[in-house]
């Protein structure tokens, strides 16, 4: 399956011109053939040996008008000083911020970029634990779901996030087979909650979608569910958020082109982020 969790390797020279305008960027050598995410720039967590740090990655062809189309990883870390060259450095993208785009100038390109290290900031101080997947097709969005749900302790409530098509139901329906449900599992757009019983534990998945507030929640009992004896799966929890319990898991599901998905995972309330045991599902 292809799934990707994290880039790792050395920091190699690039040709610094990003250091003479202020934002120097450690350059990913990069194996041939290796998996790498959609083109984009990205808030990412970069593991080093003298620290974790937050990060700007950029992935694709670089950011200023040039003929050079090679492919680069490149990562600004906001605040950090010193030489990164030779360095091991282990990537972990968190959300996909915007797409690449020239710039005219250098400054353009660093007002930009300065926007884009707050924001990647502000994701990797909300998730510090958040490991993201890339998926790229449905098929392998089910198969990540399918095996998180093992990991899943009795009582746990998982929040699916995402646009409309970010691929929420696609994930509960691997988190349903994953469960030992075998049957269909469609969406509960008008059901709101469809139960099920024949699983390893209870599943209950809801889509508040057409929920229009708390008080239609409460009046189906969706609090005994919040959590249930089971795994509780929730779309569209924004309709009600005051409903969701602390202790929760968080997954943002984002569309980083037209078949890949990035898929974040946080553990919220104090709980271990059970996605950290399917970084080691996929590493062999
Ligand atoms: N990597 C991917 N992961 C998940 N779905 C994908 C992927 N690539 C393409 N798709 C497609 O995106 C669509 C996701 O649909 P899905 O019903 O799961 O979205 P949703 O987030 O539940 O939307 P809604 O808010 O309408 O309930 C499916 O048609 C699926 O085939
Ligand atoms: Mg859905």
């Amino acid at each position: 399956m292809n799934v990707l969790y994290e880039l790792t390797g050395p920091v190699v020279h690039g040709r610094g011109k990003g250091a003479a305008a202020g934002f120097p960027t450690a350059n990913l050598a990069l194996m041939e053939g290796e998996l790498l995410p959609p083109a984009g720039v990205y808030a990412t967590r970069a593991e080093l040996s003298c620290g974790v740090f937050t990060g700007v990655t950029n992935v694709g062809t670089r950011p200023t008008a040039d003929s050079r189309e090679d492919v680069t990883v490149e990562t600004w870390l906001p605040g950090f000083s010193g030489n990164l060259y030779g360095e091991q450095i282990r990537l972990h993208f968190l959300h996909w911020l915007r797409g690449i785009s020239r710039f005219p100038d250098m400054a353009a390109l660093k007002r930009q970029i300065d926007l884009d290290a707050q924001e990647a900031q502000s994701w990797a101080g909300r998730f510090p634990d958040g490991i993201g997947f890339f998926t790229f097709s449905a098929e392998e969005t089910r198969g990540l779901s399918q095996r998180l749900a093992p990991l899943l302790p009795t009582g746990s409530v998982v929040v699916l996030r995402g646009e409309m098509g970010a691929g929420k139901s696609e994930f509960s329906r691997g988190l349903a087979r994953g469960m030992g449900i075998t049957g269909p599992v469609p969406s509960p757009t008008f059901t709101i909650l469809n139960e099920y019983d024949e699983g390893s534990l209870p599943f209950y998945h809801f889509d508040w979608y057409r929920v229009s507030d708390e008080e239609e929640l409460l009046e189906i009992g969706a609090p005994d569910y919040l959590p249930g004896r089971g795994v509780t799966a929730v779309e569209w929890a924004e309709r009600a958020e005051s409903l969701l319990p602390a202790k929760r898991l968080e997954v943002f599901l984002q569309p980083v082109g037209e078949n890949a998905r990035l898929i974040l995972f946080s553990a919220l309330g104090g709980a271990e982020n059970p996605a950290l045991r399917l970084k080691e599902d996929f590493s062999c």
